[in-house]
């Protein structure tokens, strides 16, 4: 038997990705959600975007660009879990119960906050000047993050593996309050992928001003990496690879074969201009069919945004259930049980499962709905000049559930009906029961 493993990462929404994200992040995750076994979680750290970015256009833009990125290269959405943060109110919900199992001296060593306490220091300031309480919050958060979907592995960089041990710590100190809930997550650190060379041969970095535009014109690219600097050995002259930032560039795209070929143009003494050239003919050759795609999505924003209110409902169908039990376990529940009534738990469980109803309607027209055991209506249908095609679809949605939700959304009243996380909840709930 194999197990599943589940990974999760996130990239904060505040700037436009460039070719080092792409060769760091993106095209890493990408590749390793075709893995087998294996169960991706993807997402927009929108909540953490507001710690550093205070320009609400600047955030909404960056989400679109970051997600039609990670969709551009080649994110399946029906595959992962691709979701929006702020689209998971259980995240901050499930924030607040780790805030209360979090050690402040914990926090106190996070580097990102020490960074600015040294930062005043030096320049005689209060310790805390400049320093928010969502900065200093911000492990909190991303523990939230991995905890509420109970990821075993976080690709991060190696900055961010201080914040994974964290989350394990507070996973730890909740586990042993509350019982055995939380999963603590292992940070994984890929060597294999390099840090980008900017065009200035320093990593490249949105700080050091010396990136390449991921998505940018075709123009804007080839201009770009024509401005990488290099030494100043002339045409014929020998030239040393590992020191060049267009030959690690270069490896970073081409086969093991084609970075061998121009190794040896190296030492042959390729010229700049002509080993650009191949640079750029080799990275536009990997970005060109991914640059239309994105440029469609940029585009058209609603339809990147009906992926991640999709995703969203997926991520909430595992969220919301699991807030359920941590706030029960943590003593926020309500003072009556549910159960205590001496009805047969078997009883119980059936008349808790949400029932299709077929009516006639006073415009002597037909419907269905399906209402949860409290009688409020999950789905509302539109109507139907029969009383069997009304059947038909209750019968198709009671075999396909969700798959066939989303086939007959035209013939669903979603003005009357519940928000589509919850339709799909109740209809895995009822497909559930029947596969009993
Ligand atoms: N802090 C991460 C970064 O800036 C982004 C992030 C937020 C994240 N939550 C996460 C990464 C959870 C991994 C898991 O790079």
């Amino acid at each position: 038997m194999t197990s599943v493993v589940r990974v999760l990462t996130g990239i904060t929404t505040t700037g436009t990705p460039h070719l080092g994200n792409y060769v760091g992040a993106i095209r890493p995750t990408v590749r390793a959600s075709r893995k087998p076994d294996t169960q991706s979680f993807l997402f927009l750290a929108d909540y953490h975007a507001l710690i550093k970015c205070d320009d609400p256009a600047r955030i909404q833009r960056s989400t679109l660009e970051i997600a039609a990125s990670w969709l551009a290269a080649g994110l399946d959405p029906e595959h992962v879990t691709f979701y929006r943060q702020s689209d998971i109110p259980e995240i901050p919900e499930l924030m607040w119960l780790l805030t209360c199992v979090a050690g402040k001296g914990l926090l106190n060593r996070a580097h990102a906050y020490k960074a600015m306490l040294d930062k005043n220091a030096a320049a005689g300031q209060d310790p805390d000047a400049d320093v928010s309480a969502g900065l200093f919050m911000y492990p909190v958060l991303m523990a939230a993050d991995i905890l509420m979907f109970k990821a075993h592995q976080v690709p991060v960089g190696r900055d961010q593996v201080q914040h994974i041990e964290m989350a394990r710590d507070m996973a730890a100190s909740f586990n042993h309050l509350y019982g055995e809930l939380l999963v603590p997550p292992a940070a994984v650190i890929d060597d294999h992928v390099a840090l980008l060379p900017g065009l200035d041969g320093r990593k490249m970095s949105k700080s050091y001003d010396n990136t390449i535009a991921l998505f940018g014109p075709r123009d804007l690219l080839r201009k770009q990496i024509m401005s990488i600097l290099t030494d100043s050995s002339v045409p014929g002259e020998a030239k040393a690879t590992e020191s060049s930032a267009v030959f690690q560039l270069y490896r970073a795209f081409a086969e093991p074969a084609e970075t061998s070929a121009l190794a040896q143009a190296f030492a042959d003494g390729i010229a700049w201009g002509n080993a650009k050239q191949q640079l750029f003919e080799r990275i536009d050759h990997e970005i060109s069919p991914m640059r239309e795609r994105y440029n469609h999505l940029v585009q058209h924003p609603a339809e990147v945004e009906r992926l991640l209110k999709a995703g969203a409902a997926k991520a909430r169908a595992i969220a919301t259930p699991f807030m359920d039990k941590l706030r029960h376990a943590v003593g926020l529940r309500p003072m009556v049980a549910a159960s205590s009534q001496s009805v047969a738990p078997k009883a119980v469980v059936k008349s808790a499962l949400p029932t299709f109803k077929q009516y006639r309607a006073e415009d002597k027209l037909f419907y269905f709905k399906l209402v949860d055991v409290s009688g409020a209506t999950l789905i509302q249908s539109l109507a139907f000049d029969s009383p069997r095609d009304a059947g038909q679809t209750i019968k198709l949605l009671q075999s396909d559930g969700v798959a066939a939700f989303n086939q007959i959304t035209a013939q669903i009243d979603l003005a009357a009906s519940q928000p589509v996380h919850l339709i799909h909840a109740a209809l895995e709930q009822l497909s559930k029961s029947l596969a009993e």
